[in-house]
């Protein structure tokens, strides 16, 4: 290959961006990616291109966004956390790619895994939640079950985005390399082990390095500790971002601390094609450098089959099979959390009369979710149309038009309605914008009047059931209180109606669990289960705002760590979710065997109602070199347990999963290290990450 077929190679572009002027650069070699051709007929106009009228015929690699869905959309990847059942995600990557493939996209910019533990970063929508080893468990799944299918995964963004100061889209992160690698790497490790293809660069830059330049993340831990050979791109115009960043004066310059830092694929971002061959005349770039890039990139084509089968079919793509649409059903029954029930659910009576309110009970396309390039809003089924499908008697007076809607006119509409009814289904949130990349908020209220509407509803005296779809956790302790019950069911995309109605009547229960902390308010964030104790953890005694007196004097005895709002207690712990029936844990076992620990424990369905039980297993290291979390999630099982009977659920832990990152420093010198202490943990099964129900076994490592 010449100099300029290589760094064709290593340019990927966006054809509809200018597309005229391009059209000669895929003719001449010099593009060896695409994002965004999404017809069939398009994708192979320019594939023809790159292979038959370029000197050496290398087929394009045609990348999309597709995040949580491509035509079928599936619940935002938050959602999908919430299921807690990595199985049900890999299947609907699997059909997912079935989807985007027969239109010719062979590369996904997903799964999107960066640990969040700020829900006022709007990116949280995109991603598996606050807790590495869900992230990690969901990442390596959705792998799995995109390239089982023909199309590359693309894990993203490598690394730390997602820590982001303020919870502000692009902004700084400063992150300790202990807990770098303890939280936010191992849900890239987890894909990269599952085969990932693929990697991209982060927009942010992390303790004051952007990822596009950062040898440390893209050389030093990708390449050499874990040994990848996937290939790593850019961010969107990421490598450009280092001119604002302050990193660069100028592109050549942006150019060449991009490829030093071996970013092998610039999306969108032209530095390569300026100046690459420039930089290597000059000799600050080597060309065996950009060898390993070239590498990196043919080797994906090869894994995909291109060189054998650049082209796609362009008879009828494959969109919204039954499968697909009962996967994308089923995923919502699983992956809607009940937070509240005072008995009201299920509604078994269909006689009763219904009113449906709220701004989000008939929106096709706010229901789909951010990110949804796609998916087209009249395949959206809405829990308006599914309850009256199923035959319920249903009044709709929505009250409002969309989520920020502040107008109270149409309020004495849905006031009278309700009145006439039984009881009311109040669909609350965001609309889709409100989250994903760039959709940061500094409020996590309902927006809008929605609350005030609620507020006029409660006054009607009738049950209300609120359902709130969002792309992030939002603060709802005071629409909680007046709601007798409470459904989280995030974006849940195509098919919410239908899964939703489900849920409502038991056709299905809900075994939705909690994939992020839900703080009481925005002060409290970041609040995280997984947090460290402090030296003088939240007191019993602690005294709340309102019942210090007045003029009470300056002490230090006692003193504990806590907001004076709220205490530490989070509306609702990680893991959380609630059931039609009820479980009980009994005769947890923690023995050793070897170097392994084995944990065991029975869940009894006690109630009348068939369902899922998430058993998750926690623990907590009693003492050691460095100071643990207060607890930390190891593993889970969901299991269906028939009502009345019982299940045993075993884990094996090994010595590996219990260890921990280390760091010493000697002047500018760093060394890291992992290890694992030789003292006590408590280990627990238990049914969310605040239950202490359960009895608490101490165990030894040595
Ligand atoms: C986002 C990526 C996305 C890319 C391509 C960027 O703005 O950060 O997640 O894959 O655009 O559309």
């Amino acid at each position: 290959m010449t100099l300029e077929e290589k760094i064709g190679q290593m340019n990927q572009l966006d054809p509809s961006y200018d597309s005229e002027a391009k059209e000669a650069l895929f003719r001449e070699g010099r593009v060896g990616a695409i994002l965004n051709g999404v017809e069939a007929k398009e994708v192979n106009r320019l594939q023809r291109m790159a292979v038959e009228e370029t000197r050496l015929g290398i087929p394009l690699l045609v990348g999309r966004d597709v995040i949580h869905g491509f035509r079928t959309i599936y619940p935002i990847p938050l959602g999908q956390a919430a299921t807690w059942d990595p199985e049900l995600a890999e299947q609907a990557a699997a059909l997912t790619a079935d989807e985007a493939v027969s239109v010719g996209i062979r590369w996904a910019f997903s799964p999107m895994v960066d640990v969040a533990r700020d829900p006022r970063w709007g990116r949280v929508a995109e991603g598996y939640g606050e807790d590495s080893y869900l992230a990690s468990r969901m990442a390596a799944a959705v792998v799995r079950g995109y390239q089982s299918h023909n199309m590359a995964a693309c894990v993203k963004h490598f690394a730390g985005y997602s820590a982001s100061e303020g919870g502000r889209d692009y902004n700084t992160t400063w992150i300790p390399e202990v807990q770098l690698r303890d939280v936010y790497l191992p849900p890239f490790k987890a894909a990269v082990d599952a085969g990932a293809m693929s990697l991209m660069c982060s927009f942010n830059a992390i303790n004051g390095l952007p990822s596009s330049a950062n040898k440390h993340l893209n050389v030093d831990i990708l390449r050499d500790e874990w040994q990848s050979d996937a290939l790593l791109v850019s961010d969107w115009g990421s490598g450009m971002d280092l001119i604002p960043h302050g990193l660069c004066a100028d592109r050549k310059e942006a150019a060449l601390r991009c490829i030093n830092a071996r970013m092998e694929m610039d999306m969108q971002g032209n530095l390569y094609h300026d100046y690459l061959a420039e930089l290597v005349a000059e000799g600050k770039v080597k060309e065996r450098q950009i060898d390993e890039c070239v590498k990196s990139i043919l080797r994906m084509k090869y894994r995909l089959g291109l060189f054998e089968n650049p082209y796609v079919p362009e008879e009828e793509p494959i969109a919204y099979s039954a499968e697909a649409l009962a996967l994308a059903t089923e995923a919502v029954e699983q992956g809607t959390v009940l937070l509240k029930n005072n008995g009201i659910l299920p509604l078994n009576n269909k006689e009763i009369q219904v009113l449906v309110s709220g701004p989000l009970a008939d929106q096709q396309k706010e229901q789909l979710g951010t990110w949804v390039f796609d998916g087209e809003p009249e395949h959206s089924v809405t829990p308006l149309k599914a309850l009256r499908d199923m035959g319920l008697k249903v009044s709709y007076e929505p009250g409002l038009q969309y989520s920020r809607d502040k107008r109270t006119s149409d309020f004495a509409k849905a006031v009278a309605a309700a009145s006439k009814s039984d009881v009311i289904l109040f669909f609350a949130g965001e609309e889709a914008i409100l989250s994903g990349e760039a959709r940061c908020r500094a409020e996590l209220s309902l927006p809008g009047a929605q609350t005030e509407l609620l507020t006029e509803l409660k006054k009607t005296g009738k049950p209300i059931v609120l359902v709130v779809m969002a792309g992030r956790p939002l603060t709802i302790g005071k629409e909680v209180e007046m709601a007798d019950a409470v459904l989280y069911s995030f974006h849940g995309g195509t098919m919410t109606g239908p899964g939703l109605a489900n849920v409502f009547t038991g056709k299905a229960v809900p075994s939705g669990r909690l994939p992020m902390t839900f703080p009481k308010m925005v002060g409290q964030i970041p609040f995280y289960y997984n947090r460290l104790n402090s030296g003088r953890p939240c007191a019993d005694d602690a005294v709340l705002m309102d019942d210090i007196p007045a003029g009470a004097p300056q002490f230090s005895i006692g003193a504990s760590s806590y907001w004076l709002e709220s205490t530490v207690e989070p509306l609702f712990p990680f893991g959380f979710g609630l059931s039609y029936t009820t479980f009980a844990y009994s005769g947890i076992e923690v023995t050793k065997n070897g170097e392994q620990i084995e944990v065991s424990g029975t869940i009894t369905n006690t109630g009348m109602t068939d369902a899922y039980e998430v058993a998750q297993l926690y623990v907590h290291q009693c003492s050691g070199d460095l100071a643990r979390p207060i607890c930390e999630l190891k593993g889970f099982r969901k299991i269906f347990i028939p009502a009345g009977e019982s299940r045993t659920v075993s884990f094996t832990l090994t010595p590996e999963q219990l260890g921990y990152w280390h760091e010493a420093k000697k002047g500018y010198e760093s060394c890291v290290w992992y290890a694992t202490d030789k003292v006590d943990f408590k280990i627990w099964i238990a049914p969310d990450s605040r239950c202490q129900t359960v009895p608490t076994i101490i165990s030894f490592l040595n």
